[in-house]
């Protein structure tokens, strides 16, 4: 497995010395040893991005979309040991981390195939004697800061577009799983990317974005992360104006209503609700269950998690894994106990289990709380774990203020079979991603991201391409 440093086409070391554990959070198995980098190490890799760029940029979209290409085809044939890898750092199930490798690898093959697309504009002037053009180009050296939630898939949707776009990167992975960036890493060598379009610096998080923030060369920043960093990054953004895309928390509320298919509902729920043990950013956190179907909705949702399989990801059958590590074991406890004191019924779950010997005890039972209030932490703070709590709501319009009330809009959820209100409420409801009868919406060729306090910037489909690129007006005047 590999555990250095990509910098220039080359594995490296930290600089300064220094390495970190990366440990299976099932088992706390110490995995391999990875650099502590930090400023240094992140000034040599975008000093490296730098050098790679002109050469990069003026290749023809063609042959930039080439090795990109190659790259989402050697995910796909090496998507076991990437998967195995993934689960032993990250914890996810095997079958997870295979639909993840799947799900990275296509954001490399869309960008592959919209590196063809960048179209420019003529607009007609005001003048007999000019002509207006409106050219696309590549804003330049790029880095990206990426959680542990998605070890891969967090990459490739900043990387394929940056790349495809013609702009190179450093990409900074979460400390916690490093081993599936520097994979990818590998595989972009062997696709045929050139050195230095693509660095990963792993290490000191706040030493290698303060770094990244103080280089005036770096014209763009793309992260993944709570909304308390994203804050931050927007005042280390200010000094040289760097262009940012943040996709940050979100506190996702998921209705059903009267109408809706009760089976499509629960089967949405445990998708939202369970996938990556409740550790994403798109998670439902808030179900509001309309008066004539919350008991049947509750009574089938819990049969349905009463069905999950919670144990390491690698054994057969399981389908909850254990959380990232102790702090988020801590803060989903703390809800839990939080909500049941402030009066919710525990419907099922809600204890650390331990599923066999030998494992950690960062393992939380996929977890219904019925009964949820505004005084409960659950109602307003992520939980980022397997808890679902849940709510009676009356009418239309206050379950849309329920679902707005709240600071994040990354993601919300609703269950309807009546297209009005459907069309209605996906109007209405103040997220950047709805799931109107989906419970799965996230895909390469869709923009993914939020409004309000979950960021801005679109990641999927051609809109990405966007972050990428500079427009630049040139008035032509013919003389
Ligand atoms: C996230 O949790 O931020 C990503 C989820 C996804 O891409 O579906």
């Amino acid at each position: 497995m590999q555990n250095l440093n990509l910098i220039d086409g080359r594995w490296c070391p930290a600089l300064h010395g220094g390495q970190l554990a990366v440990t299976d959070p099932a088992t706390d198995e110490v995995l391999t040893h990875v650099p502590n980098g930090g400023a240094d190490d992140a000034r040599a890799a975008i000093a490296a991005a730098a050098a790679a760029l002109p050469a990069w940029r003026d290749r023809t979209a063609a042959e930039r979309a080439r090795p990109l290409r190659r790259l989402a085809e050697l995910m796909l044939e090496r998507a076991d040991a990437l998967a195995t890898l993934m689960t032993r750092e990250q914890g996810k199930p095997l079958a997870e981390a295979r639909g993840e490798i799947a799900y990275a690898a296509s954001f490399i093959e869309w960008a592959a195939e919209e590196a063809k697309r960048i179209y420019g504009e003529t607009v007609p002037a005001s003048h007999p004697d000019k002509r207006i053009l409106v050219l696309r180009q590549p804003v330049g050296v790029t880095a990206c800061i990426t959680p542990w939630n998605f070890p891969a898939a967090m990459i490739t949707r900043k990387l394929g577009p940056a790349l495809a776009a013609g702009c190179t990167m450093v990409v900074k992975p979460a400390a916690q799983t490093p081993l599936s960036a520097l994979a990818l890493g590998e595989l972009a060598i062997e696709a045929g990317i050139p050195a230095g379009v693509v660095n990963i610096v792993t290490g000191d998080a706040r030493a290698i974005g303060g770094a990244i923030f103080d280089a005036p060369v770096v014209r763009k920043v793309s992260f993944t992360g709570s909304t308390e960093v994203g804050q931050q990054l927007m005042v280390q953004a200010a000094q040289h104006v760097t262009r940012l895309s943040l996709e940050l928390g979100g506190h996702a509320p998921f209705l059903v209503f009267d109408d809706a298919d009760l089976d499509a509902a629960v089967r949405g729920a445990m998708a939202t609700k369970f996938r990556n043990s409740g550790q994403t950013c798109i998670c439902a956190n808030r179900f509001f269950v309309q008066a004539g179907v919350h008991d049947a909705f509750v009574a089938r949702l819990s049969a349905a998690v009463a069905d999950l399989r919670l144990g390491h990801g690698l054994d057969d059958d399981v389908t909850v894994g254990p959380l990232i590590d102790d702090a988020a074991m801590a803060k989903v406890a703390d809800h839990v106990d939080d909500a049941r004191r402030k009066g919710a019924r525990l419907v099922i779950g809600g204890a650390a289990a331990t599923p066999r010997p030998g494992l950690t005890a960062r393992f939380f039972q996929p977890t219904i709380l019925d009964g949820f209030t505004d005084q409960m932490k659950v109602c307003h703070e992520e939980t980022f774990g397997p808890v679902a709590p849940v709510r009676r709501f009356t009418t239309e319009d206050e379950a849309i203020a329920l679902a707005n009330a709240s600071p994040f809009g990354l993601a919300a959820y609703f269950y309807t079979r009546d297209a009005s209100r459907l069309m209605r409420v996906a109007e209405r409801l103040e997220y950047g991603i709805v799931g109107a009868n989906d419970g799965a919406p996230s895909t390469a060729q869709a923009p993914f991201g939020g409004v309000k306090a979950s960021g801005f910037g679109r990641e999927g489909g051609r809109y990405v391409m966007h972050e990428y690129l500079d427009i630049k007006y040139v008035s032509w005047g013919l003389g």
